[in-house]
């Protein structure tokens, strides 16, 4: 596949087929991921990839979590999103949110469909491999960059291998849990989880398509012919 052609048909998907990913694959994948640059060559990712029974058990905790637990009690390590939303970002944040409901049939107002639809989350959408990043805690704000490009570069590389993904910062409400399963070390900071896996093309989920800016309303050309 063509860089363009990976980079142009990735998307969030959020129902996956059974179908497992061929262990070549995912090799492939990770490699291409820690090819990824980063300031000084620091290269701060850490990659947990879960399958089977790992990843039962940390849907089903979650899950648990969600309806025995107090909320409080789960919360990210970091704030991914701004705590009061502003123009333009809350429109389009809005605009790809109730986009998804709408192509599910769930009614705004519907709080518990809507919750449904959110857990689905941590059960990876189905998808039969599920991916957390995580990085250092003392590093600085810069290694954000470099993790993106990491996370990046799994989601294009999966395109190559003809499988699709999705980004998930829904888990970082939950690290607590996660890392538990995972004893990851308490200087590791869950970034975010991803599913992966071969599309089911038949899901309303995966029919829904998001709008994409023009280039030239985040575009500034200076000098150019
Ligand atoms: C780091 C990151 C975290 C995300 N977290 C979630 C999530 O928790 N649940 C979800 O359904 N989608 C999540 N997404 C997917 C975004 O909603 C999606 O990328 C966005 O709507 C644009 O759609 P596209 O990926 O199809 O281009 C995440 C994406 C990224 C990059």
């Amino acid at each position: 596949m063509q860089v363009q052609d990976a980079i142009m048909s990735r998307r969030s998907v959020r129902k996956f087929l059974p179908k497992p990913v061929p262990m070549d694959s995912l090799r492939r994948i990770i490699e291409g991921a820690g090819m990824a640059p980063s300031g000084n060559n620091i290269q701060p990712w850490k990659l947990y990839v879960v399958g089977g029974a790992k990843k039962d058990a940390i849907s089903a905790d979650i899950l648990d979590a969600i309806t025995n637990g107090n909320r409080d009690d789960y919360q990210p390590e970091f704030p991914y999103y701004p705590t009061k939303w502003f123009e333009p970002f809350k429109s389009r944040r809005q605009e790809t949110g109730f986009g998804l409901y709408d192509k599910l049939g769930i009614a705004r107002d519907d709080r518990a469909a809507r919750n449904a639809q959110m857990n689905r989350n941590y059960e990876f959408f189905d998808a039969p491999i599920g991916l957390f990043v995580a990085f250092h805690r003392d590093l600085a704000t810069g290694t954000y960059i470099d993790i993106g490009m990491f996370i990046e570069n799994i989601l294009i590389g999966a395109r190559g291998e003809g499988l699709h993904t999705c980004g998930q910062a829904a888990f970082t409400w939950f690290h607590s849990v996660v890392r538990k399963h995972l004893e990851m070390p308490k200087e590791e900071l869950l970034a975010c989880g991803i599913s992966m896996g071969f599309e089911d093309e038949g899901a309303l989920e995966n029919e829904f398509r998001v709008s994409k800016l023009a280039i030239e309303e985040f575009t500034t050309f200076l000098d150019v012919e």
